[in-house]
């Protein structure tokens, strides 16, 4: 028997290389880590991208390098996730530009390391606010042309509500909203063609969200079955599947992308 090697795998050797082609995606987000992959990775297999977040400068710059790598077409437009106007014009941007909207990444996020003692209501609310109400809002702004497309949505939730992870009381509550909310969705808009999905990621090597969360010394191979750290592309790859017709009778589902971390328990 061959010994195990844990690695990720490149989405080019197991979907079609035009698998979205004349398909357009909106993604909040989408500026940099899990969104950036997620989205670069559509466009290589042929979707058109709308990506968005408060950073014009830094979306503007993210737009070009996805629009270089992938040979597809990016429009940035910022937009603050908790502001329903703001997020209204970026989707008339996106609609003007593209003419509809099949698929929406509700992945804009914020997160930080306290207590429940050093949280005060406002940083509780800044995180809810981002997180949940960001999330509502990208919905609503979106849903009648995703409905019109009978398209599909994903939501980037987590796994660190499904125990009680210290010092993420405001991420775990907004989290946990998300699957919640997510659900909702699939079950009002199953009828009408629209589908709802959420990936929960486990911990991602080289993204911001893991380099600021993570306790120094902490080794994936001794907590996560699978082996090895994640990989941004192992959450493209399980995008582009639930984008795909593929998934087309999966609906309300949330799907945890973490090399089985979120079943380990330690035996003391
Ligand atoms: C305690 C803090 C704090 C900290 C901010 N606050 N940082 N409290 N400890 N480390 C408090 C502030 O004092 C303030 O409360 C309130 O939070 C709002 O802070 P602002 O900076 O005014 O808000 P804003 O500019 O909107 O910033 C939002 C943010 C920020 C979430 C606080 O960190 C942010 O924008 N982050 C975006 C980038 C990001 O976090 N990316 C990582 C995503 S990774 P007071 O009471 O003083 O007014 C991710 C993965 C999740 O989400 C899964 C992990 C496993």
């Amino acid at each position: 028997m061959s010994a195990y090697k844990p690695q990720a795998s490149d989405s080019k050797a197991t979907f079609k290389h035009d698998l979205f082609k004349g398909k357009v995606l909106f993604c909040t987000g989408g500026r940099s880590g899990i969104c950036y992959k997620i989205v670069e990775t559509m466009m290589s297999h042929g979707v058109d991208a709308a990506i968005v977040g408060r950073d014009a400068k830094g979306l503007a710059e993210s737009a070009m390098n996805l629009e270089k790598s992938t040979g597809q077409r990016c429009l940035p437009t910022s937009a603050d996730v908790r502001d329903p106007k703001q997020l209204e014009k970026a989707v008339k941007d996106t609609v003007d530009k593209y003419g509809k909207i099949d698929f929406v990444i509700c992945g804009a996020a914020g997160n930080f390391l306290a207590p429940i003692t050093s949280l005060s209501s406002n940083a509780f609310k800044a995180v809810v606010d981002i997180d949940l109400l960001g999330t509502y809002n990208t919905i609503k702004a979106t849903l009648p042309y995703v409905r019109e497309s009978h398209g599909s949505y994903l939501h980037i939730s987590a796994t660190l509500h499904y125990r009680g992870l210290p010092y993420q009381a405001h991420v775990s509550a907004a989290k946990a909203g998300v699957d919640a909310l997510s659900n909702v969705l699939a079950v009002e808009e199953g009828p009408r063609g629209v589908r709802s999905n959420v990936i929960a990621p486990g911990p991602i090597g080289n993204t911001e969200g893991m380099s600021r969360l993570t306790p120094k010394g902490w080794q994936a191979q001794n907590d996560i079955p699978l082996g090895r750290m994640g990989d941004t592309s192992d959450i493209a790859n399980a995008a582009l599947f639930l984008f795909s017709p593929a998934a087309n009778w999966i609906t309300g589902t949330v799907l945890a992308v973490d090399g089985g971390e979120n079943h380990i328990r330690q035996l003391s």
